[in-house]
């Protein structure tokens, strides 16, 4: 294992030492956190203290992801279907957006994080619209780790949303039928030109793609762990990017 310090791409500071290899680290890492609510039960806690915590969690692993080059971190915060939740807990977790891009905005622009964001942002209230763009604007001249979070997200409507677009762009002659291929239908999701995650990771045990990039996962390396989400450190995240890199992807070839 090569030993070598990181250095964060604008400020030239040297980071904590990774054991990691440095070559073929994942360009996109998309995550699927999940175990809050189980983290704060097994505490005797409201669900919420769980999301509280996942926060921190949160801040962790963008570090972690910067220090090691990543490109792209996906985070998926809310999907179309966690409005079925009580209202208190939808309540909690739209404010959370605004918490965290406050709190942590000063130190995002630091690392040169660029934020940026994929799912309905129309469908969420304005305090939560507002914080993101915010952020967006403020961190789209950075052009380290892009961190986008999945917010009110969800694969298939995106999909839906898509083939909307893409006929009402035939149907107005701005896109001829021939053109629709793999790139053309790509262009037209909410990662737009966006590379593939490349690796997913879900935390708490579940084994499952939850309605997340489901066109953009088709090539991806998923990787699970029982860990639930507050739990989830640096060390499991460079755990799962030491797997990927063990990993042979063969796309389809032999
Ligand atoms: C799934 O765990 C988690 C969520 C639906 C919310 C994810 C939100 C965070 C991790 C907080 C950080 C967010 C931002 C925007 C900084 P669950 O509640 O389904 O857990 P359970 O399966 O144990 O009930």
């Amino acid at each position: 294992m090569i030993k070598l310090p990181f250095f964060n791409r604008k400020r030239r500071i040297e980071l904590q030492p990774t054991t990691l290899q440095l070559e073929n680290i994942p360009n996109h890492i998309a995550i699927i956190m999940d175990g809050n609510g189980r983290w704060a039960k097994k505490r005797g806690l409201p669900r919420i203290a769980g999301h509280k915590e996942g926060m921190t969690t949160v801040r962790r692993i963008v570090k972690a992801a910067n220090r090691i080059n990543v490109k792209v971190l996906t985070l998926y915060a809310f999907s179309k279907e966690n409005w079925k939740r009580p209202q208190a807990e939808v309540e909690f977790l739209m404010k959370l957006p605004k918490e965290f891009l406050t709190t942590y905005l000063p130190e995002l622009i630091e690392e040169n994080v660029k934020v940026q964001t994929i799912g309905d942002l129309e469908g969420l209230p304005s305090f939560t619209r507002e914080a993101v763009r915010e952020a967006m604007e403020q961190t789209k001249h950075n052009d380290g780790l892009i961190l986008n979070f999945a917010l009110n997200y969800g694969g298939r409507y995106e999909l839906v949303n898509a083939v909307q677009s893409m006929m009402q762009d035939v149907q107005e002659k701005k896109l001829q039928l021939d053109e629709v291929d793999e790139s053309c239908i790509s262009r037209y999701l909410y990662t737009e030109e966006m590379a593939d995650p490349d690796l997913i990771i879900r935390t708490s045990g579940e084994h499952r793609l939850s309605n997340f990039l489901l066109w953009q996962s088709a090539y991806a390396e998923l990787w699970f762990t029982e860990v639930l989400w507050p739990d989830f450190d640096e060390l499991l995240f460079e755990q799962a990017v030491s797997d990927f890199q063990n990993r042979k992807r063969r796309y389809g070839g032999i």
